[in-house]
């Protein structure tokens, strides 16, 4: 496969990002005035809250953005030896450039435990001076209130109907692919307007058929996912698990995964993420236990709340 579609689209510049006009409004009055206070991004995943942080850094640094604009990937070290060692050390060795700061963003920030929020918070007012942050996250009752206080925060809303219309159709005539009605109308209705998903989607069934119709993207739909199953593992850590049934659901529910499918997956990416070994085997165990039984022909949900469950409490 070439270059992914997602990376390909993604604008470069605020003008070009979809629907979020209030926000891009915002952003570009930073951007003339020369002041950006700390940003707290909230909204839907694949809606745009990292495109546009880039785009920002994009205008502001020019060619140069890349040495001011850091996106840190905390991943699963979101307690607060993480906060003091990775995030304070980026805002520390931050050198003063012609634009007298730079930006780190920090994705999913509701992830932090509260301890770890709040020395998130004092790193903010310590480095003002020449670091701002730009956190994101989906739900913002999540952070703690000494760091919304000190942010402005900007919403995320999913594009309308029509805007992923457009989306879809810019990328069917750039790429020159064909796609029946049908699909595009599914396309248009999946995924709530995470424009990540669709194009995903849509790359990988281009990647290996000539016409893409309906039904294909369904069943493309169903052999991957696996963006959607590492995430709903990852969550399962970290979260809290009302959020984590909710992504369950809508995996069982809005995309027809069967149980057993979803248990195979979660057990495919147990194996790529990272993580000691003993808890790994703690986990593989209890699966064997939920796979016995949803064999069994017992409620499928319960039994995969139950695993969720279980990962969240080691
Ligand atoms: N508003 C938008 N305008 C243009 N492209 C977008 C927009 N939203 C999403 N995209 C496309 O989808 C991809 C993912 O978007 P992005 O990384 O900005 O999502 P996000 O809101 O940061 O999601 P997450 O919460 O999962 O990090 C981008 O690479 C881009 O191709
Ligand atoms: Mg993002």
């Amino acid at each position: 496969m070439d270059e992914l579609w997602t990376e390909k689209y993604r604008p470069d510049s605020l003008d070009d990002i979809v629907n979020q006009y209030q926000v891009v409004e915002k952003l570009k009055k930073y951007k003339e005035s020369g002041s950006l206070p700390h940003l707290l991004l909230v909204g839907p995943s694949g809606v745009g809250k990292t495109t546009s942080t880039m785009a920002l850094a994009k205008e502001i640094y020019g060619k140069n953005w890349k040495g001011n604009f850091l996106e840190l990937n905390v991943s699963y070290r979101r307690g607060i030896k993480a906060v003091r060692e990775e995030i304070k050390n980026a805002a520390m060795t931050t050198s003063l450039t012609e634009k007298n700061f730079k930006i780190i963003f920090i994705d999913e920030a509701e992830t932090f435990s509260d301890e770890a929020q709040a020395a998130l918070r004092r790193i903010l007012e310590k480095y003002s001076d020449n670091v701002r942050f730009v956190l994101s996250c989906n739900n913002s009752s999540k952070i703690i209130d000494p760091i919304r206080s000190r942010c402005v925060q900007l919403h995320f809303r999913p594009p309308s109907k029509g805007e992923v219309k457009s989306w879809i159709m810019r990328i069917i005539e750039n790429e020159n692919i064909e796609v029946e009605d049908e699909a595009i109308k599914f396309l248009i209705n999946y995924g709530r307007g995470n424009l990540r998903k669709i194009t995903n989607l849509l790359q990988l069934c281009a990647s290996s058929s000539d016409k893409i119709t309906e039904e294909e993207l369904i069943r493309y739909n169903r052999l991957t996912g696996s963006d959607d199953i590492k995430k709903l593992l990852k969550d399962s850590f970290r979260k809290d698990f009302l959020d984590v049934r909710e992504k369950l659901y809508e995996l069982l529910i809005d995309e027809g995964l069967s149980g057993k499918e979803l248990l195979i997956r979660l057990h495919e990416e147990l194996f790529k993420i990272p993580m000691d070994d003993k808890i790994r085997m703690k986990i593989v165990k209890k699966m064997a236990e939920v796979d016995y039984n949803i064999l069994e022909g017992s409620n499928d949900e319960i039994h995969l709340k139950n695993l969720l469950a279980y990962i969240k409490s080691i």
